[in-house]
């Protein structure tokens, strides 16, 4: 045995109804590497950090921590071994300050000593360059310290395996750069860190191994050193085709006006045209008012604003015209308790027209749930199941099954493609562009810009609230429009 390996999988797998979420997976982790997970959206990766961390047992396989079989696990017992999950969706009380999250269940004293607790957080913090203040309420910090906060109930008992579940997929560019910072120096530190991720350029920085998974079963365990990107991409995906096909441009009647929408010292917008059969992005870095106008548009927060479609002033009843994809599908878009068809009249014009006479019509809404299923490619045993079943990126194909297969005329998405795997990532972008070729009006608001790159006609970047510049499609590249990003004039 190598003196680096800590933990072996043999032969571990999980069945779920009656197919199988991890098949026969064998897995090595070593001590001080950073391993990736990689697989598209259901092929088991959460589940597998499940069964490591002792929230899932497996139905078959051992577990060897230092060559012992610890099976049967529990969460307790992981954390015994040492065994740590930050998982994608926080687990920190809002209305508790950050060193009690960090002690919530860590510590046997009755009688908790403060001042000696924040002077080891701190200590902590400076080891790893983590900036969160100690003394601060949850409630008052965002998703970038939030993830420090879940990082630091693990580094405060000294875990030596620390696995992350898509810890980029809710940061900015800034927190990301700073994460890998913190990835390496815990590598320096002798831990093991295994991160599942669906960004192959992630795994290229950062990574010291890649391990694929397809459909529960590991594809490959690649050294990053000895693999080009390519090899990577062919292992992944042996399927074809990936590229969005170029569409020619479209001729249609229409638009939409943004005639203007302010939030007094965060947005001030006026007379953004989009028009039918155009797909319109939205370009800047996170925190220049695209949420703002998100929110705007589609909740009541305190500002003013005109929309226009068509001549109609459409500000009261914007939500009967546009399909709204959200980002954070938790919060804004689904109830993970309810099944899918619940999930399904989650949206309020599936709710009228299923509505009649006062019940529900059941059958219609199975038809539609399947529609969805089927179209979108969703991975899932039946629509009874529940939506905390589903894989990540198969609530995500679930939501925009949703919202684009109905009939409206203006599609407003933010960050469509987060969570999602490489295929799913194109399928989307895919299906946008022929709701574009069918004349809808799509507005496409995203942090990624190679996204907006690809499939946007025009791309206008929005800084400090404004939109200062709007590219033409012909003059898209990545300098220009990352400049006017930083709010920098074009030399
Ligand atoms: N508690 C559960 N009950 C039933 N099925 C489940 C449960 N948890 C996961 N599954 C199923 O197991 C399969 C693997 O899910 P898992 O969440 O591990 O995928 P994933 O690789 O993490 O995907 P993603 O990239 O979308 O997050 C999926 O088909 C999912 O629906
Ligand atoms: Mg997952």
């Amino acid at each position: 045995m190598s003196q680096r390996l800590i933990i072996e999988l043999n032969n571990i797998s999980k069945v779920f109804g009656n197919s199988y979420a991890n098949k026969n997976v064998e897995l090595k982790i070593n001590k001080g590497e950073i391993l990736s997970i990689l697989g598209e959206n259901g092929a088991g990766k959460t589940t597998l950090m499940r069964i490591l961390t002792g929230i899932y047992s497996p139905d078959s396989g051992e577990i060897l921590y230092k060559g012992e079989n610890i099976l049967p696990l529990d969460p307790e017992k992981a954390r015994t071994l040492s065994i740590g999950m930050v998982h994608q969706h926080f687990l920190l009380m809002d209305n508790l300050q950050v060193w009690e999250n960090i002690v919530l269940g860590n510590e046997e004293k009755i009688l908790l000593d403060k001042k000696k607790i924040i002077e080891k957080i701190r200590d902590i913090e400076e080891q790893y360059s983590l900036k969160v203040d100690p003394e601060k309420f949850i409630r008052d910090i965002g998703i970038g310290l939030k993830q420090q906060v879940e990082l630091l109930k693990l580094l405060y008992r000294d875990f030596d395996i620390l696995i992350f579940d898509e810890p980029t997929a809710l940061l900015i560019p800034e927190e990301i750069e700073s994460l890998y910072e913190i990835f390496k120096k815990l590598r320096l530190a002798g831990k093991s860190i295994i991160f599942i991720t669906h960004k192959l350029d992630e795994i290229f920085k950062i990574a010291d191994r890649v391990v694929t998974l397809s459909k529960g079963e590991i594809l490959g365990d690649i050294d990053i050193k000895n693999t080009s990107k390519n090899e990577l991409i062919n292992l992944l995906f042996r399927s074809g085709k990936r590229t969005v096909n170029p569409v020619p441009d479209s001729d249609f009647n229409g638009h939409l006006t943004i005639s203007y929408a302010n939030v007094k010292g965060k947005l001030n917008i006026k007379d953004l045209n989009i028009r039918a059969g155009e797909v319109f992005g939205i370009a800047g870095i996170e925190g220049n008012g695209q949420k703002t106008l998100f929110d705007l548009l589609f909740k009541i927060i305190p500002g003013e604003k005109r929309v226009v479609f068509n001549g109609k002033d459409i500000t009261n009843d914007i939500r009967d015209h546009i399909a709204l994809i959200p980002e954070d599908r938790h919060h804004e878009s689904l109830i993970l308790q309810y099944d899918l068809k619940k999930n399904f009249l989650l949206n309020s014009s599936n709710l009228k027209e299923s509505g009649q006479w006062g019940f529900i019509q059941e059958k219609r809404i199975s038809k539609k749930v399947r529609t969805i299923v089927n179209k979108m490619n969703v991975k899932v045993m039946n629509e009874e199941e529940n939506m905390e079943n589903l894989s990540g990126g198969n609530q995500q194909k679930f939501i925009l099954g949703r919202e684009l297969l109905g009939e409206k005329a203006i599609i407003i998405a933010k960050n469509p493609t987060r969570g999602l795997d490489f295929e799913s990532t194109n399928f989307v972008h895919n299906f946008i562009i022929k709701k574009r070729n069918e004349g809808k009006v799509i507005l496409l608001i995203s942090t990624e810009l190679e996204e907006l790159m690809k499939i946007s006609d025009r791309l206008g970047v929005i800084f400090r609230g404004r939109i200062i510049k709007v590219f033409e499609k012909a003059d898209f590249n990545t300098i220009d429009i990352g400049n006017a990003m930083l709010g920098l004039k074009e030399n």
